[in-house]
């Protein structure tokens, strides 16, 4: 492989040209905020393509890209299989806005990896699959109140930007100005794995919980780990309290295994749901569950629910794909989550004689790594780690050509294409960070990724 960061000195000026034009028409300069680099500092990236493990930006900088648009990238960037596909679909048509034969297609083939959705309906982006699936929950059962775990992010639905106050189950208070607190009132929320407060929650509460929604592993404030036991308890207590069990499946969905963290845990819930990943980049996600829930959708049922956009073709022949892939390559979840844990298992190894404190958290091809001494297992443990060393380790590994996520509170993605050179080479950097001294001196430029 050869070193393709020609241009590397017009880098910054042309991405700071591009954000000063980006600022004036949008707010921030992006269009989701996280982009923005407020969290890590600096100017953000302007990508201009991608391919297989690697993303360019505008000035023609060459970076193995770990974010993978935030996990929708299971098979790398611009998969020649998937292009081919569009490019077939796109000719027919873009929208139809009617019913079409390939999204039943696209439902079977879903059912047969997450059979817990024995009917489903298709949607555009994880934040609507979750917001008609929470809509539809309070529909079912007539309940308002919303369970939900402390940091657990399932997109901008208004009843979930809700985060915990201190101790235990509270009422909420919202996170995002814009939402009546009456609204926040309705939403519960629970460390993660904290199986007293689940109880207590229940217990005390259950009778008016519509639903418990989370992700089966958090991604979203950094990868954590369910505690053995706590996914099960989950389901124990909304099956005997008549609360809906949601398994937001957004990042874990073909992650974890192909069938997602319910089949790797198996545990039923009672609606499931997907993003990311089911589109290969293409804006189509979808919720489904139980029959008997399903069917209280509008025009069968009384809850409503309707996009124009939803099922689109072009989406649709790009999660087709996607589905193809798993079922062809059936061991290809299995095969990337052994190559991702030999490449943990190196990373942990090292970092465990190092001086810096630091905690590795994985779950089958993602992983963060936590700037702090103690395990990481909920929110409160999350936060303490230093969020300071991240903004500097994030651009060390950008300065040499790695692209993380840019938030020390988000999962970080390998794909398929990510092979066990460019993992290495990954290693490498990765621990000459940790062989800094702290703060970190001042370096000339470093060689870029081979
Ligand atoms: C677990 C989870 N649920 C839902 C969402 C929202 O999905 P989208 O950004 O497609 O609206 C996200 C986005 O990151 C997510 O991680």
């Amino acid at each position: 492989m050869k070193p393709q960061n020609r241009r590397r000195s017009s880098n910054n000026d042309l991405n700071s040209k591009r954000y000063e034009q980006a600022v004036k028409v949008f707010p921030a300069g992006v269009n989701s905020p996280v982009r923005a680099f407020k969290a890590v500092g600096g100017t953000p990236l302007f990508i201009a393509k991608g391919k297989g493990p690697w993303i360019w930006d505008e000035s023609g900088r060459r970076y193995l890209d770990f974010c993978g648009s935030w996990g929708a990238l299971f098979f790398g960037h611009a998969p020649a299989g998937l292009i081919q596909a569009l490019s077939r679909e796109i000719k027919k048509g873009t929208s139809f806005g009617t019913a079409t034969v390939k999204e039943i297609e696209l439902a079977s083939k879903l059912r047969t990896f997450f059979p817990s959705m024995e009917k489903l309906r298709l949607v555009s982006s994880g934040t609507e699959a979750v917001m008609s699936a929470i809509r539809l929950a309070r529909g079912y059962t007539g309940r308002k109140k919303i369970l939900k775990i402390d940091g657990g992010y399932h997109g901008h639905v208004d009843s979930l930007l809700v985060k915990a106050g201190s101790g235990g189950a509270t009422f909420g208070i919202p996170d995002s100005a814009g939402i009546p607190e009456e609204l926040a009132r309705q939403t519960l929320t629970i460390p993660f794995n904290d199986f007293e407060a689940l109880e207590k929650v229940f217990k005390n509460e259950g009778e008016q919980i519509a639903a418990l929604i989370l992700e089966p592993v958090p991604a979203n404030m950094g990868v954590i780990l369910p505690k053995p036991g706590f996914l099960e308890q989950a389901r124990k207590w909304t099956q005997s309290c008549g609360a809906l069990l949601i398994f937001d499946e957004v990042i874990t969905g073909f992650r974890i295994a192909a069938g997602g963290a319910q089949e790797h845990f198996l545990i039923r819930p009672d609606m499931t749901c997907l993003g990311k990943i089911l589109g290969g980049g293409l804006p189509i996600a979808a919720f489904g569950g139980k029959k008997e829930i399903m069917d209280q959708l509008a025009p069968l049922g009384p809850v409503y629910q309707a996009g124009t956009l939803s099922g689109n073709p072009v989406a649709v022949a790009a999660a087709l794909w996607v589905m193809e892939q798993f079922q062809r390559f059936k061991s290809s979840v299995d095969q990337l989550h052994e190559r991702a844990q030999g490449f943990f298992r190196e990373l942990r190894k090292e970092i465990q004689d190092q001086e810096r404190p630091l905690q590795l958290n994985t779950a089958g091809s993602m992983f963060t790594l936590f700037f702090t001494r103690e395990p990481v297992t909920d929110y409160t443990s999350a936060k303490k780690s230093s969020t300071e060393q991240f903004a500097r380790f994030f651009h060390h590994c950008l300065e040499r050509g790695i692209y993380l996520a840019p938030s020390q509170f988000e999962a970080n993605f390998i794909s398929t294409t990510h092979s066990k050179p460019l993992l290495e080479q990954t290693l490498e950097v990765f621990l000459a960070f940790c062989a800094l001294g702290e703060p970190a001196p001042a370096k000339k430029k470093p060689a870029p990724l081979k």
